[in-house]
């Protein structure tokens, strides 16, 4: 049975496709057949981040508005062969995406993969809600400052209600990615500590990205990082939390500012 994921965060910036990209890879290359859907009409990043950015044809509007079948807007990836791509229109207004549309679209890419990973615009407004509408599991991405800890709460709020699980009463499952954290400016205080983060938004933790030119380097290269430099630290916390949304318990550790030691993180079990 397919998954429906959502990445989210309502404030813009913090790594949703960056994480996207990251997690589908990692996903994918576990042997899982993942597509990854960009949510983001007018702005059209996660092809470049997949570096399928001259291949793209049609779009999820295409698709949605019934111009182009789905099997001629996916874009499978070149290096991993059960990774795809459903990529986002950069010129058509988000408003051609209703939710009917979005509705067919989504059940038949849950007939045809095991996840299905929303790339969702930033804010809380329409394209976000449609991004999370079909979600089972939602992926909070989140950055340690109190902005961004705020808008990860109030995400949270609309995960409560305006989605297809909500209506039915049901609670999603959510999890937490912190990303961008740098342990030196987390031990100075000009960072939130992971602690702080968790103590406010209380979801379980899957992962913590550590701040690294390495994503940079992979964004700018096309490619998700968990395929760039598959033993960099962000490509292992990634890897490591595509494990867990499989369901396997991996130990969960806080990237130090001493290097080569790593704080355990104890009582706070992974998701
Ligand atoms: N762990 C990291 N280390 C360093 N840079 C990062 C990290 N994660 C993301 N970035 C950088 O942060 C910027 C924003 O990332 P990304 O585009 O993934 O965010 P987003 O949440 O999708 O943004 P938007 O809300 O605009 O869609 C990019 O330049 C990306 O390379
Ligand atoms: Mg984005």
């Amino acid at each position: 049975m397919a998954k429906v994921l959502v990445v989210t965060s309502g404030k813009g910036g913090v790594g949703k496709t960056t994480s996207t990209a990251a997690l589908g890879a990692a996903l994918a290359q576990s042997g899982k057949k993942v597509v990854v859907v960009d949510f983001d009409v007018g702005l059209r990043n996660l092809d470049l981040v997949m570096g399928a950015e001259r291949r793209v044809v049609y779009d999820l509007i295409n698709v949605v508005q019934g111009d182009a079948k789905l099997s001629q807007a996916l874009i499978r990836d070149k290096r991993v062969d059960t990774l795809y791509l459903l990529p986002a229109s950069q010129t058509r207004d988000k408003d051609n995406l209703t939710a009917e549309g979005v509705e067919r679209v989504m059940n038949e890419l849950k007939e045809q993969f095991d996840w299905v990973i929303c790339d969702s615009p930033a804010g809380i407004e329409r394209g976000a809600t449609l991004a999370m509408r079909h979600a089972d599991v939602a992926v909070i991405v989140t950055n340690p400052e109190v902005s961004s800890v705020r808008d990860s709460d109030r995400i949270i709020g609309l995960l409560d209600s305006k989605t297809e699980m909500a209506e039915r009463g049901d609670r999603m499952e959510k999890h937490l990615l912190l990303t961008r954290f740098d342990p030196v400016r987390a031990e100075r205080g000009d960072m939130l500590k992971v602690e702080d983060v968790l103590d406010i938004l209380s979801i379980p933790l899957l992962g913590i990205i550590p701040e690294s030119a390495e994503v940079l380097r992979a964004s700018n290269l096309g490619t998700p990082v968990t395929l760039s430099d598959a033993a960099s630290a962000p490509a292992r916390a990634y890897q490591d939390a595509a494990r867990r949304l499989n369901g396997e318990t991996v130990p969960m550790s806080i990237p130090s500012d001493k290097r080569g030691l790593l704080g355990k993180l104890f009582g706070r079990r992974a998701a």
